[in-house]
Parts: C-alpha cells; sequence; structure tokens
C-alpha cells in the first residue's frame, strides 16, 4: 500500500500505516539511509512483546542497537526521564548520524522525540506507535515533549519524524479501554474533516449491531474482514492528520481544528485526575462543544445526536461528569488556545466541517455545559 506522505517546510516523510509494518523496519531505514547506530525507546508494556523481536531483527541487518525501557505512563514525561534518555545515549556515544527509535505510545513518542530533537542540536527520530491513539494522532506532526511541574507538555520542539511505521497488529495486545480511548481521535478526525470517515465508521458500527448497549471497536485478531475494515479506517483518520500538519506545521491556523473536543476534554481530563483518559476526556469534550455549536446556530441538532450515537457504539460515554461548572470554564481559560484572554473554540458546522470562533458568550456556554 502507497505511504501517506507529510509534507511540511522543514520536512517531508512517509506515514505508513499497514498490518506487519514493523517487519519492513530494516529496509526502510535502508532506503533513508540510516546506517549509523540505533537507540530503541520502548515503552515498558511493550518492550519484551514488540522491543525485543525488533531489536534482534535490526542486529540481523547489521545495525548496531541499544534498548532502553522507560516506565509505562505520563510520569515518565519528566525532566528526571528525559536526563536519563540522555546519559543513556552520551554515556553510550551517540553519534549525530545515528537515529532515534520510539516504540510505544505517546509517552514513548513524546519523550524519545524530544531526547533526539535535543541531543547534539538534533538526531533522526523514527515513530513506531503501538496504540491507538498515537497512531491517529501522536506520532505523526512533529510534536515532541515532556511536562513541567506546572503543566502538562510545556517544555518542547517541534521535532519531525523521518518516518513514521503503524503497525496495526500491535493493536491485538492493547487493553480494551486504551483501544477504544483511541476511537475517540478517530471519529474527531471525521468530524473535522472528513464525513465519508465518519459514515463509514457508522455504516461499520450499524453493519456489526454496535451501540451504547452493545458497544464495539475492539481488535479481533480472528476476525480478519473485521480487521482489515478496522485498518481502512485508522488509515483514512491519519490521512487526515497527515492533511492537517502539512497545511499547518507549527498550528498558526488549520491546526488549532484537531483540537476539537479538546477544550472541554482536557478541562474534564484534569478534573478527574487523570482518572479520565484522555481519549474518554475527549468524547465528553465533543459532546459538549456540539452542543455549544447547536446553540450558537452553527449547525442543526442531528449533528450532536448522530456524534454521540458514534461515540457510544465504540464504546465511549458522553455524559460530562458532575464537576462544577466554573471550575470547567476556569480550565479552559487556561487552555493553549487562548488568545487575548478569549477562548477559541473549535466548532462543527456539518460532519467534516468546523470553524474556529472566539465570541461565544459565557452564559451560552453554561448553558450549553448545564445540558
Ligand atoms: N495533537 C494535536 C496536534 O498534533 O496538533
Amino acid at each position: 500500500m502507497k505511504p501517506l506522505t507529510v509534507t511540511t517546510t522543514s520536512a517531508t516523510y512517509p506515514v505508513v500505516v499497514e498490518s506487519g509494518a514493523l517487519a519492513s523496519l530494516p529496509d526502510r531505514l535502508q532506503a533513508l539511509g540510516l546506517r549509523g547506530a540505533l537507540w530503541l525507546v520502548c515503552d515498558g508494556a511493550v518492550a519484551e512483546l514488540y522491543g525485543a523481536p525488533l531489536a534482534e531483527r535490526l542486529r540481523a541487518a547489521g545495525h548496531t542497537v541499544h534498548t532502553f525501557s522507560v516506565p509505562p505512563g505520563d510520569a515518565s514525561k519528566s525532566p528526571a526521564q528525559l536526563g536519563e534518555l540522555h546519559t543513556w545515549m552520551i554515556a553510550g556515544g551517540i553519534e549525530r548520524r545515528d537515529a532515534v527509535l520510539a516504540l510505544g505510545g505517546g509517552v514513548v513518542g513524546d519523550l524519545a522525540g524530544f531526547a533526539a530533537a535535543t541531543i547534539l542540536r538534533g538526531v533522526a527520530v523514527i515513530q513506531l506507535p503501538t496504540t491507538l491513539l498515537s497512531m491517529v494522532d501522536a506520532a505523526v506532526g512533529g510534536k515532541t515533549g515532556i511536562n513541567h511541574p506546572l503543566g502538562k507538555n510545556l517544555i518542547g520542539a517541534f521535532h519531525q519524524p523521518r518516518l513514521v511505521l503503524a503497525d496495526t497488529d500491535t493493536l491485538a495486545s492493547l487493553p480494551p479501554r486504551a483501544l477504544r480511548e483511541g476511537w475517540a481521535e478517530v471519529i474527531k478526525h471525521g468530524v473535522i474533516r472528513d464525513a465519508e470517515l465518519f459514515e463509514d465508521l457508522e455504516h461499520l458500527a450499524n453493519e456489526r449491531g454496535w451501540s451504547a448497549q452493545s458497544p464495539g471497536g475492539l481488535w479481533d485478531a480472528a476476525d480478519a474482514g473485521l480487521t482489515a475494515q478496522l485498518s481502512d479506517l485508522i488509515r483514512r483518520a491519519v490521512a487526515v492528520k497527515v492533511e492537517v500538519v502539512s497545511i499547518d506545521e507549527f498550528e498558526r491556523g488549520e491546526r488549532i481544528t484537531l483540537n476539537y473536543g479538546h477544550t472541554v476534554g482536557h478541562a474534564v481530563e484534569q478534573l478527574s485526575r487523570y482518572g479520565l483518559l484522555h481519549g474518554e476526556s475527549v468524547a465528553v469534550g465533543m459532546h459538549a462543544e456540539a452542543g455549544i455549536a447547536r446553540l450558537m446556530d452553527m449547525c442543526d441538532g442531528d449533528l450532536a445526536g448522530r456524534q454521540a450515537a458514534l461515540i457510544h457504539a465504540y464504546g465511549l460515554e458522553t455524559k460530562l461528569p458532575a464537576y462544577d461548572i466554573d471550575a470547567i470554564l476556569a480550565l479552559a481559560m487556561r487552555d493553549k488556545k487562548v488568545q487575548a484572554k478569549k477562548i477559541r473554540w473549535v466548532l462543527p458546522t456539518a460532519i467534516g466541517s468546523v470553524l474556529v470562533r472566539d465570541d461565544v458568550p459565557e452564559e451560552l456556554l453554561r448553558r450549553a455545559l448545564q445540558a
């Protein structure tokens, strides 16, 4: 299958989304002319399952491979963990022509990507996402970074990868809750830019009888028809991300649309003290933000209903937890998209199209969140 291609002012690179993609890594490194040592950073949860066999395969192809396992969880996106990676690389003799491989979810992608961006003023990074969330979002587009005690993702850099290789077979080992949260970003990509993707997500759910009562969207390696359909939907959702970052690498315009559902979503995620997963919070956030668009007369009532039905069909909730609306609004005001003290909301006008608005009255926001 022809890879997708990100084309920005700073880099052009392939994004491969297919079954068995990891096996092609040695050939792809050769095609990219990457012959130096490889610094494989793995999420601890997948180090044995995918990291060890991958290191073996790369060594068999003649590469020197160093491996490092990072404890799973967001706490690893810390200055201390970054320092450990730097020490490992410097003590091991990293050179400019080497490459860092980031194998795992968004935590490893962001951390190892930032280590690659900063060591020796920048070495190549290859993103090898193994979660649905990171395949569809974090691994593509070059955002790298770590958390600061005062907030998430506050220290970072844009550092585009040389290659993104998403092996959909790795989704078979992902826990159901982690797989389900990834569908929130797939649905989001349909709402913001690809009505056909949204409709095909609906068709699959209808065909399979998925609903709030009997949700689906889980990987079943024994069902080749299903995995092929899910892989196609995932690839198309990745294509949306590829398009958006190719238009707007540094989030000066179009890229902000990827934040649909994230203004309320991030607030809810923080208020839950991260008890809600990122994708779960985005699902709730999309529902709330579609409600804001409805009250702003930007879309018809059907949009929020269809979106909610789809979110439920893929095993996610839309109901806003009983948080204080003042607390949600206070956190929304600290959102990265706030400009001149105004929240820039990404709001749908139809399935497949959104607008950015900074003129939503507070009273309307309160009504939407209450509803
Ligand atoms: N995760 C949103 C972005 O990459 O811009």
